[in-house]
């Protein structure tokens, strides 16, 4: 398998930017995640993959509540955050402006494009990443908004690499 064209073909689909939110009731936490789609029509369903050395997959796995945001093409500074910085080092909600969801689910001010999500299934394949399935239960949206897209963020350092 080539690994260079197979990483080149999913580069070409340039995945608008999210950030997940999770909270367990006890500790809060988000990364910046590109593994995300819709996977169910009826009922409405989405997929996240969580990579296993981030201090957020801890906090996931045990969430019944997730947020999704998604970022805007001014959100650089957020992605850096969520994305370079680790919560096994700095608390990410410190800083920022922030509202509690269910749970404590932490919602991020700066992103009114948002989906409140309730877990209904984990799919550990022995991947790298693990699939947390969730259905939306509120959502957010503004008229304007281009996503931040992987091609902007691609050379960013992550808090965490994937082992
Ligand atoms: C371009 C890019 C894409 C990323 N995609 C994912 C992803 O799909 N899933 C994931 O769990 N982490 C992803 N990350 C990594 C986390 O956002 C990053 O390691 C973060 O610092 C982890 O923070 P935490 O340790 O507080 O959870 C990505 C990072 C970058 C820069």
């Amino acid at each position: 398998m080539d690994r260079e064209a197979f990483d080149s073909l999913v580069t070409h689909m340039d995945t608008a930017m999210i950030v997940l939110t999770a909270s367990d009731g006890r500790e809060r936490a988000g990364c910046m995640v590109g593994f995300h789609t819709q996977c169910s029509i009826e009922p409405r369903q989405y997929a996240i993959w969580v990579s296993k050395t981030n201090h957020t997959y801890d906090v996931a796995i045990r969430s019944r509540h997730l947020a999704v945001h998604l970022l805007a093409e001014q959100d650089r500074d957020l992605a850096e955050h969520f994305g370079g910085l680790t919560g096994d080092e700095v608390d990410k909600f410190a800083d920022i402006e922030w509202h509690p969801g269910p749970d404590g689910l932490p919602l991020l001010a700066r992103c009114p494009n948002r989906v409140v999500l309730r877990v209904v299934a984990q799919h550990d394949d022995g991947g790298d990443h693990v699939c947390v399935i969730a259905e939306p239960i509120d959502v957010s949206t503004t008229v304007e908004l281009t996503p931040l897209r992987f091609h902007s963020v691609e050379r960013m350092e992550p808090g965490h690499e994937p082992d």
